[in-house]
């Protein structure tokens, strides 16, 4: 009897445990925003770290505009592998624990984009096309600001 309630106790233990841990995997380290979206809690240097990311996002973007703009498709190929998934394996795991998972899906398929654009412009597909891909891509930069925040833990 005694056994059995303690065979019991470990097992809900057991769920509970489970359960908060898929929880935080989907949810990631958040919390309410300061103004209508979600805000991602991250250590100051992790906030860096993905603002960083986010200015090389940028830079990308503009790579890969102004060298189709001018016809340039080296210049959209790198700047576009410079973005690519490549980036992405240099964050940490503890940061990457902390990130919601809609953030990660929707983070990962911009970089998997990048490469895409990158091997667009690598085998002749025409300009027209890459600022397609592109103009796809930057509705995700949209949805995903839209969405959430990020702030340094106090
Ligand atoms: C998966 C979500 C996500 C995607 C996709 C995303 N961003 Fe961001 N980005 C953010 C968040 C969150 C912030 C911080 C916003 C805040 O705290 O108000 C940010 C901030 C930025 C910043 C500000 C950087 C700084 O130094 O303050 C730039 C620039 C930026 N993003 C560019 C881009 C571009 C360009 C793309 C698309 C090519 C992109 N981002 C895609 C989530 C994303």
């Amino acid at each position: 009897m005694k056994s059995s309630k303690i065979g019991l106790i470990s097992l809900l233990l057991w769920v509970a445990t489970v359960t908060a841990l898929a929880w935080f995997f989907i949810r990631g380290n958040t919390a309410k925003g300061t103004d209508r979206r979600t805000a991602i809690v991250l250590q100051a240097g992790e906030r860096d770290f993905v603002l960083s990311e986010m200015r090389g996002m940028l830079i990308a973007t503009q790579g890969i505009l102004g060298g189709a703009n001018r016809g340039d498709m080296q210049a959209v190929i790198k700047a576009a592998s410079a973005a690519g998934m490549g980036v992405a394996a240099d964050a940490n795991p503890s940061l990457i624990a902390k990130l919601p998972l809609d953030f990660k899906t929707l983070g990962m398929s911009v970089h998997r984009d990048m490469d895409e654009i990158a091997r667009a412009a690598a085998t002749g597909v025409p300009v027209s096309e890459i600022l397609k891909m592109e103009s796809n891509t930057l509705t995700k930069c949209v949805a995903c600001h839209s969405a959430w925040q990020l702030q340094a833990a106090r």
